[in-house]
């Protein structure tokens, strides 16, 4: 049966509504958020339905079960992003044109199953980017410090530098990084993406990352006042609060095209510190908290290979990016937060 909904659109399923309008004035925006139950999309969907309205973010999740927040606040679907005909049927039937694609494999789990990364990092995408090619989507993509390697320059590393990673994670990230700028050059698609640091926060766990450790030690220091760490204490990483990064997400992507000169990816940085120095930030809250190192060779090994510290200056002159939290800040609101979700 045909349907035409309020914009004249013909869709042969569900009349799908459209809000004409969100309370904050801005144009609205029909969001598809892939990778919607993990670490960031379970943060950022709230936040894209706050300011686009809710009808406006559909989120899609794989493997892992929403929770209540993401199913009751908007409309959720299951989707694997690699059935393109499944998106493709998505993207029309909820008339989307702005497509936040987060489904991926973490770097740990990447380097036990790296085939399956490829197939769902790149494979996934290059999905994603075919259907907005097809239906005129704008396509906002995270790459990572997994994208750099060994024989990039660690320190304050720049926004153009060598690339190299030798993980599948990290191999997929730059390849992904590239693909977007040719759906960009190439067909005009508009993709947007960041390099993010490791992602901290309390709402979800990041599941299979070798920064992992940086959420691990706040439940520790809440739960046991203990905490074994994974990589050594003085691996230094370039951090971020999950607030700034939602942030960085939104901001991207609602910023002026001609200011782009990147597009994908841009370093953004907030704090960059190492397993000591967050343990150290917990202790004045909990003063006898202790901690103890069993290092994992493969995350070391991994964290080794990433920069200590990224160059964010691109993003901060192109897009006016800046973090509010850094190491202090972030580690009280997480120790509250992360408090009161844990009773
Ligand atoms: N946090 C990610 C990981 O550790 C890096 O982007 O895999």
């Amino acid at each position: 049966m045909l349907f035409i909904n309020l914009y004249g659109i013909i869709l042969n399923s569900t009349i799908v509504p459209l809000d004409l309008q969100n309370h904050q004035g801005l144009p609205v925006k029909r969001i598809l958020i892939t990778g919607a139950t993990g670490q960031i999309g379970s943060e950022l969907t709230p936040a894209l339905r706050k300011r686009y309205g809710d009808g406006n973010v559909i989120a899609a999740g794989h493997k892992r079960a929403p929770d209540e927040t993401l199913r009751s606040t908007g409309p959720y679907i299951a989707l694997n992003v690699r059935d393109s005909a499944a998106l493709e049927k998505t993207v029309q039937q909820y008339n989307i044109d702005t497509i936040y694609h987060l489904a991926a494999l973490l770097s740990a789990v990447a380097e036990e199953q790296p085939q399956l990364a490829w197939d769902v990092n790149i494979n996934g995408l290059l999905a994603v980017l075919e259907i907005a090619r097809l239906h005129n989507c704008s396509v906002f993509h995270p790459s990572s410090i997994g994208a750099f390697g060994p024989t990039t320059p660690r320190h304050k590393t720049p926004q153009e530098t060598l690339q190299r990673p030798n993980t599948m994670y990290g191999v997929a990230k730059v390849a992904g990084e590239l693909l977007c700028d040719y759906y960009f050059t190439r067909y005009g698609i508009d993709t947007r993406g960041v390099r993010y640091p490791g992602l901290i926060s309390y709402e979800t766990l990041p599941g299979g990352g070798t920064t992992d450790y940086a959420v691990d030690i706040f439940y520790g220091a809440l739960r046991e006042k203990r905490y074994c760490c994974f990589l050594a204490p003085t691996t230094r990483l370039d951090m971020m609060y999950m607030p700034d990064a939602i942030r960085a997400a939104i901001e991207i992507m609602e910023a002026a095209p001609a200011n782009l000169l990147h597009r994908n990816a841009y370093n953004i940085a907030a704090m960059s510190c190492t397993p000591e120095e967050i343990y150290a930030s917990i202790k004045t809250h909990i003063p006898d908290f202790t901690i103890h190192y069993e290092v994992d060779p493969l995350r070391q090994t991994i964290a080794d290979s990433w920069p200590e510290s990224l160059d964010d200056s691109a993003a901060r002159n192109q897009w006016q990016w800046r973090p509010e939290y850094d190491l202090e800040s972030m580690t009280a609101d997480m120790l509250a937060r992360l408090a009161e979700k844990l009773g």
